[in-house]
């Protein structure tokens, strides 16, 4: 079976005096990373994505801003995430069907288990439900 896209919490370290550090890292990342990559300045009222992988996992943050992400397994099973905490992250395993919507101050950054491949996406929806 699929894995399912899950929250991650990460460490905050620090305190509201002197602001906060977070860390992703061997210990809390499940998969070692290969392409960090980040996105903004994304206009309120465009939905990105609209895209599953065949072998991406990635964690996305909102490291600032707010992100709404619905994803989609395959099966159907649908969850709706709002990022807007620094230090949380949504992991997305392969096959995760998924939209975002971003404040007009929001900057998405992704850690990613591989390299940008054009073959490794699926962008045809009704090509995605046709997995099991
Ligand atoms: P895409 O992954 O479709 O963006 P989003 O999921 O945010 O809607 O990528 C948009 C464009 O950027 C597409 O032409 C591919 C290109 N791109 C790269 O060249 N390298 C990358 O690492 C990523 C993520 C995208």
């Amino acid at each position: 079976m699929y894995q399912k896209p899950y929250l991650v919490e990460y460490p905050k370290i620090g305190n509201t005096m002197q602001g906060y550090i977070s860390v992703s890292e061997k210990d809390n990342l499940p998969f070692e990373v290969k392409r960090v990559y980040w996105t903004y300045y994304t206009p309120e009222n465009i939905s990105r994505g609209g895209h599953a992988h065949h072998r991406l996992e990635q964690v996305l943050i909102a490291v600032a801003g707010k992100i709404i992400v619905e994803t989609e397994m395959p099966g159907g099973i649908k969850d709706r995430f709002i990022l807007e905490s620094p230090n949380v992250g949504l992991f997305m395993p392969i096959y995760c069907w998924h939209t975002m919507q971003y404040t007009h101050n929001a900057v998405q950054i992704c850690i990613a288990n591989m390299a940008y491949e054009e073959s490794d996406y699926i962008r045809d929806y009704s090509e995605f439900k046709l997995l099991k």
